[in-house]
């Protein structure tokens, strides 16, 4: 640490799910490893930035050289992401839940035989991303989403580029009997950057985040 293309830069970098509790025994929470994630914070960790890592929770281990945060739910994610601001870069590559439970219980639901089930209200979630990349204030210089569709790929991702407001989008396709990224070591991604599309070749999570953190330090370097 101390040497690098990125050292005196600060990074974010969300990841793993978030898990939305029903109570205190049960939630509801989104599929993800959070691999890809963490190769990004390692990667920019490796190129010397200083990584604040805010995670939701995997089985995984604190990646070498950043700061790990641990959380459960979006809005502990979104509050720690803001808590970590100034930053230059932020990676959102968290799977967030998009709805939270509003009447979830503090004791434990009982389950009532020849009673209905509950019904669980939500209530959308924060979006972290979108929040990170419309500050007002302290809006880190690149931010930086991922788009996972299943569908329209480059399509969907240039939408969400313009409606989350962020710089960067990474696409990757998570459809079924694809190449699916979801748990597995590897990932195929194309990198949208508002004038082009960059498609990479199928590589290692590890070997995205190591492109990607490249690729930010060029950009912070121009
Ligand atoms: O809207 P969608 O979930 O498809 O967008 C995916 C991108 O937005 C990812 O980068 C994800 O980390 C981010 N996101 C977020 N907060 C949310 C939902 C998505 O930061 N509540």
């Amino acid at each position: 640490l101390g040497a690098g293309p990125l050292s005196g830069r600060h990074a974010i970098v969300t990841s793993g799910p978030t898990i939305e509790p029903i109570d205190p025994v049960r939630y509801i929470a989104n599929r993800s490893t959070g691999r890809q994630g963490h190769a990004i914070a390692a990667a920019l960790a490796e190129l010397g930035a200083r990584v604040t890592l805010v995670s939701g929770p995997v089985a995984l281990a604190d990646p070498p050289g950043c700061t790990v945060v641990r959380v459960e739910s979006a809005l502990q994610m979104l509050n720690e992401a803001r808590a970590a601001l100034p930053a230059d870069i932020a990676v959102c590559a968290a799977a967030v839940a998009d709805w939270t439970v509003v009447n979830r219980s503090t004791e434990k639901r009982k389950k009532k035989i020849g009673e209905p089930p509950p019904v669980l209200q939500l209530a959308p979630n924060p979006d972290i991303l979108a929040t990170l990349a419309r500050a007002e204030a302290d809006r880190p210089r690149l931010v930086i989403g991922f788009a996972a569709e299943t569908e329209a790929l480059l399509d969907n991702a240039r939408d969400k580029r313009q409606r989350k407001g962020c710089d960067w989008i990474l696409a990757n396709s998570v459809a079924e009997g694809d190449d699916s990224s979801f748990g597995g070591a590897d990932n195929t991604v194309h990198l949208l950057d508002g004038e082009s599309v960059e498609s990479w070749p199928r590589m290692s999570k590890r070997e995205v985040g190591r492109r990607l953190a490249q690729r930010i330090a060029a950009a912070l370097a121009e």
